[in-house]
């Protein structure tokens, strides 16, 4: 039976200062997550093989990894010996004029907005961006392609993974936004006919 495997990208300078959105490196901790990733991975797919009379290292399943086109999700998966795919449609929430605020900051310059989004996270729309809303409706290829696939390892950011999770564990799309995707996290889920199985792994870094 096959497997999606959820991370998102490492800790990057941006989540370290606070700022929403951009296309920032990784921090030092967020590299040490990425060359952790592999080990991590590794682990899980042996754990699904169940065959204790074979001890050799290598696994015969097969995993492909899927990213955003943004830096720290590739940089994340720079140590994964797997064939990768990047896609657009993976790229973080487009918080338009909001992009490399901090949430300070966006209380402070846009007030008006702030309010509406602490009052529907799910349908606000950022000014020049997007809304979970959107966001549900341009991962609809991604989640299409996904129902295909055999074993897929997904590195991408923290609104995607909630709405992707919430679609898998047959949660209202409404409350993707209140999804728990921490850092440094490797998810595993199984869908299963009547329900999905979930497994966390925390990367000890
Ligand atoms: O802070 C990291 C981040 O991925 C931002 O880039 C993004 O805007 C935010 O999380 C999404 O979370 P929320 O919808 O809770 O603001």
């Amino acid at each position: 039976p096959r497997s999606i495997y959820l991370s998102r990208h490492g800790e990057s300078m941006y989540n370290l200062e606070g700022k929403i959105g951009g296309d920032a490196d990784l921090s030092e901790r967020g590299w040490k997550y990425a060359q952790k990733l592999p080990e991590l991975v590794k682990k899980v797919l042996k754990s699904e093989e169940h065959d204790d009379y074979d001890d050799d290292d290598d696994t015969d399943i097969k995993l492909t990894v899927w990213t955003s086109t943004l830096k720290r999700t590739q940089q994340t998966a720079s140590y994964l010996p797997y064939d990768k795919l990047q896609w657009k449609a993976l790229d973080e929430l487009d918080a338009g004029a909001c992009d490399g605020l901090t949430y300070e900051e966006i209380e402070l310059q846009f007030p008006q907005d702030f309010k509406e989004r602490d009052e529907n996270k799910y349908e606000y729309r950022y000014r020049g961006g997007e809304s979970y809303r959107d966001v549900v409706i341009r991962l609809e290829p991604i989640i299409m392609e996904l129902e295909l696939q055999e074993n897929i390892l997904i590195i991408t950011h923290q609104a995607i993974l909630r709405c992707i999770y919430a679609y898998f564990m047959n949660i209202p799309q409404e409350e993707s936004p209140w999804m728990s995707i921490p850092l440094h996290t490797l998810i595993k889920l199984e869908p299963r006919a009547f329900k999905t199985i979930v497994e966390r792994i925390k990367a000890d870094i």
